[in-house]
């Protein structure tokens, strides 16, 4: 276990272990003493900071980075005043990479001017073979490159670079690999993202995530139970399952558990109040999961169920493998058994092929679910993806129109159903001191809508019963009961 683990008594003069681990500990062991002679040099800790462009996978993932770091010795700060930055990139839409590639120009003259400055770059887009090409070619100056699969390596990495002058780039095509019990620093005391699996087997056909992520693996879930456990004993009290595909969970274990049997155990552990979880895929969620959820006293009546289209033509191009009429049963059987749950979705528009009346599909599902928000992206063609290739790509000021309408469509509709709780008193978690007004706090309802009210930071972490006097849009303004 880490906090177990003294770098101090680690012999770095030895040759470093190959099992896992213990060998990523050797390495920060010895980028600390490179640390600890930066600090006699400069009189002060060399500064860092983690960047992430992405997802909740991804946001998990720089917190791992950032737990290593901080076991090396390195301080946070701002990226301005950091002697190492470290973007964690996105790639599954086209902008996503195009705002790495105008922030790394950003940071150049900050690296000419710091002699010290490492610059990092890891996550999705590096997965892609022409984005470390042109790394490579026009992009010097960027000292590590790492993937998607061998995040665990980073300490491996740090002093690989420390040691040497050159650009190091280390990335893995795929792995079954999963590195337990390393180091990792929570953004909150009270709420943490958990993975339990690893990848994605769908091959939506505009989705870059198979390629870059890998094939699907499940963690163990005792390993799972164990980490929960441990956060529980550290205060923390609401968690986030992640995975590309929850409702696929542990069918590649060596004994198979179903997700809604994971659930369960969640559920045992004391300390654990609230249960979220994303993505889930709407072609896996079983009726067992229907029913646990129904059931549950911490499971969040909450589900974030990705739509994409609502035209059943457009669904089988995308291969969804549901049909609308499918999605829209789903949404009846889970609505019957869980009353008051929150749906939210995903919805990509301008497809290949999209029709007006495949668009009219689309607001259809959406008026008949009334989804309680929605992300609405415009579709991004992405190299390597069989939608890519597709005929008919659409016009971009048609998508825009649709875009559009989608939106106006999405937000009258979520003001609606978010206006319903007013009036009513619900538990709120508390997370944060609120942005526009340091005399409120902002919290989190259990359908994950927020509240602002009056009261102080000793609230954060706390759950208060709050009235939700008044629905603004997609939020609301308490007062504490
Ligand atoms: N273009 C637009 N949106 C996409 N998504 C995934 N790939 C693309 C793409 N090529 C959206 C999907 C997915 C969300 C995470 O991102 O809606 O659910
Ligand atoms: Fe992409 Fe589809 Fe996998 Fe989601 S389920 S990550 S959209 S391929």
């Amino acid at each position: 276990m880490y906090n177990e683990i003294d770098l101090d008594k680690i012999d770095i003069a030895a040759e470093p272990p190959t099992e896992e681990p213990a060998r990523q500990y050797y390495f920060m062991a010895k980028c600390r003493e490179w640390v600890k002679s930066f600090e006699q040099e400069n009189g002060r800790l060399p500064k860092s900071c983690v960047l992430n462009f992405g997802c909740q996978m991804n946001a998990r993932d720089s917190e791992k980075l950032r737990g290593i770091l901080r076991e090396i010795g390195y301080e946070e700060a701002s990226e301005e005043q950091a002697d190492f930055v470290i973007f964690n990139t996105c790639t599954v839409r086209e902008n996503a990479n195009t705002r790495v590639y105008g922030r790394l120009g950003q940071l150049k003259p900050q690296k000419k001017k710091n002699p010290h400055m490492m610059i990092g770059l890891c996550g999705c887009m590096m997965q892609e073979p022409e984005v470390v090409e042109k790394l490579k070619k026009s992009y010097r100056f960027v000292d590590i490159i790492f993937g998607t699969h061998n995040i665990f390596k980073f300490a491996e990495l740090v002093a690989t670079r420390l040691e040497s002058d050159r650009m190091v780039i280390d990335i893995w095509k795929d792995t079954d690999q999963i590195v337990e019990d390393l180091p990792n620093e929570r953004k909150y005391t009270f709420k943490s993202g958990i993975n339990i699996m690893f990848g994605c087997n769908n091959f939506c056909s505009y989705c870059i995530v198979p390629y870059v992520r890998g094939r699907e693996r499940s963690r163990d879930p005792r390993a799972i139970v164990r980490e929960i456990e441990r956060l529980a004993a550290d205060g923390v009290s609401e968690v986030m399952l992640l995975g590309q595909n929850v409702n696929s969970y542990g069918k590649t274990l060596d004994t198979p558990l179903t997700f809604a049997q994971l659930l369960q155990e969640i559920e045992k552990i004391e300390g654990i109040r609230r249960i979220r979880f994303m993505t889930s895929h709407p072609k896996d969620l079983s009726d067992e999961l229907i029913r646990v959820m129904a059931d549950s006293k911490k499971i969040c009546k909450h589900l974030h169920l990705p739509v994409q289209s609502g035209s059943t033509d457009i669904l089988t191009k995308m291969n969804r493998r549901y049909t609308k009429e499918q999605y829209l049963n789903l949404v009846d059987k889970l609505r019957r058994a869980v009353p008051d749950i929150s749906l939210t979705t995903d919805i990509i528009v301008g497809f290949p092929g999209e029709t007006e009346e495949d668009f009219e599909e689309t607001l259809d599902v959406v008026r008949k679910v009334r989804y309680d928000s929605a992300f609405t992206f415009i579709y991004s063609k992405r190299t390597g993806t069989p939608a890519a290739v597709m005929e008919d790509q659409i016009p971009e000021d048609v998508i825009k129109n649709r875009f559009d309408k989608l939106l106006k469509e999405v937000q009258a509709i979520a003001a609606e159903t978010c206006a319903i709780h007013e009036g009513t008193v619900q538990e709120v978690l508390v997370e944060d001191i609120c942005d526009h007004d340091p005399t409120m706090v902002t919290g989190r309802l259990s359908n994950n809508l927020l509240v602002h009210f009056h009261g102080g930071k000793e609230l954060i972490g706390k759950y208060v019963d709050v009235e939700l006097s008044e629905c603004r849009g997609f939020y609301y303004i308490g007062a504490r009961r």
